[in-house]
């Protein structure tokens, strides 16, 4: 890999596992389609991050669980960087403490996701003080590769504003360092949980497909799912249209997917046979998904050489960043 590399995109992958369904065409396709119109992302395991409420023995395993997973899902390790944010930890801390620095205790509590989480669950009394600098950390992760693009979800938006705010106003006192980041809204499908209520979540097992699931619990998860009464068209049963259509691998069956939902609008019984092709679909797609992961997984040396690799880009263009903000800062 050459030393010349220019970030196109960047984004950064929570090592959190057992993904479901919901994630992968929700988030996780759009980004990796991106790959098929040429754009190569720098993209890293927030292995930092994770520390805010994990215990750091556990993050090891699950950075290469989720490298796995997304390897598995077509993450293309030839077309994109792909590193941990702890193989450059120096770097990324170095350049948080000088954001840091042109942030307020204040500015981050008013930073919703942070607000949030401070209302349920966390409490300031035993929430750790990192929860309060995830959006510092978050903005050194971009900037310190003077990344364009950054690909997120809604819930993320803030984040970015924050970050755009300290690289406007670092530049505006330093001198012109970052390029100032711009959101990349992908096309972001909800797919909502099998029982009806809310999107598919972790927090919710019975409603949700975990790409870990084998064909007879997806059978069993699908026979139990809501229904629509016939001729209805609900939320659900749409989100669950576009779910098989996302699986469906030729013309044919989004044929047939049209033909069961269209038949289901005009009144007849086929919600069964509409389950039983998800159920198929969804079978088909995750017994290929679990076989590529279980190749990966096995190869020995395969995840940790491509994560040594793209630590040495990286760090590579985070010590070209690092220069710079060095020479500006004069520190
Ligand atoms: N906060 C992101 C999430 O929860 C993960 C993340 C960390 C990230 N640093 C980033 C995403 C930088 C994009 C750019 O999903």
């Amino acid at each position: 890999m050459k030393a010349t590399y220019e970030v196109d995109m960047l984004t950064g992958v929570r090592p959190t596992g057992n993904l479901h369904l919901g994630n992968y065409v929700g988030a996780i396709k759009p980004f990796i389609e991106l790959q098929k119109t040429g754009v190569r992302s720098f993209v890293f395991v927030a292995d930092l991050h994770a520390l805010t409420d994990h215990e750091p023995k556990e993050i090891r395993e699950f950075t290469r669980e989720v490298v796995a997973d997304y390897l598995a899902l077509g993450l293309d390790p030839e077309k994109n960087i792909i590193y941990t944010q702890s193989s450059i930890g120096y770097e990324t801390t170095f350049l948080m403490a000088l954001l840091a620095r042109e942030t307020t205790v204040a500015e981050l509590l008013r930073v919703p996701t942070i607000k949030d989480k401070l209302r349920r669950g966390a409490r300031p009394e035993t929430a750790n003080a990192l929860l309060l600098l995830y959006p510092v950390m978050m903005a050194a992760d971009i900037l310190l590769h003077r990344a364009r693009r950054v690909p997120v979800g809604d819930d993320q938006v803030a984040h970015l504003e924050v970050m755009r705010r300290l690289a406007r106003d670092f530049n505006e006192k330093y001198g012109e360092v970052f390029p100032i980041p711009e959101p990349e809204k992908l096309r972001s499908l909800r797919i909502l949980s099998l029982k009806g209520a809310g999107k598919m979540s972790k927090s919710v097992p019975e409603g949700s497909i975990f790409l870990s699931d084998d064909p007879k619990k997806i059978e069993k998860k699908i026979k139990t799912a809501e229904t629509a009464t016939e001729g209805k068209m609900t939320p659900s049963l749409e989100s669950h249209m576009i779910l098989a259509k996302e699986l469906a691998q030729n013309k044919n069956t989004l044929i047939e997917i049209d033909e069961l939902i269209n038949a289901h609008l005009a009144g007849k019984q086929v919600m069964g046979d509409f389950k039983k092709l998800l159920a198929d679909l969804i079978s088909d797609f995750l017994i290929r998904f679990q076989e590529r992961r279980a190749t990966v997984i096995k190869e020995p040396g395969y995840i940790e050489d491509i994560l040594r690799s793209g630590a040495t880009v990286a760090r590579e263009s985070a010590e070209k960043t690092l220069a710079l903000v060095r020479r500006a800062t004069s520190f």
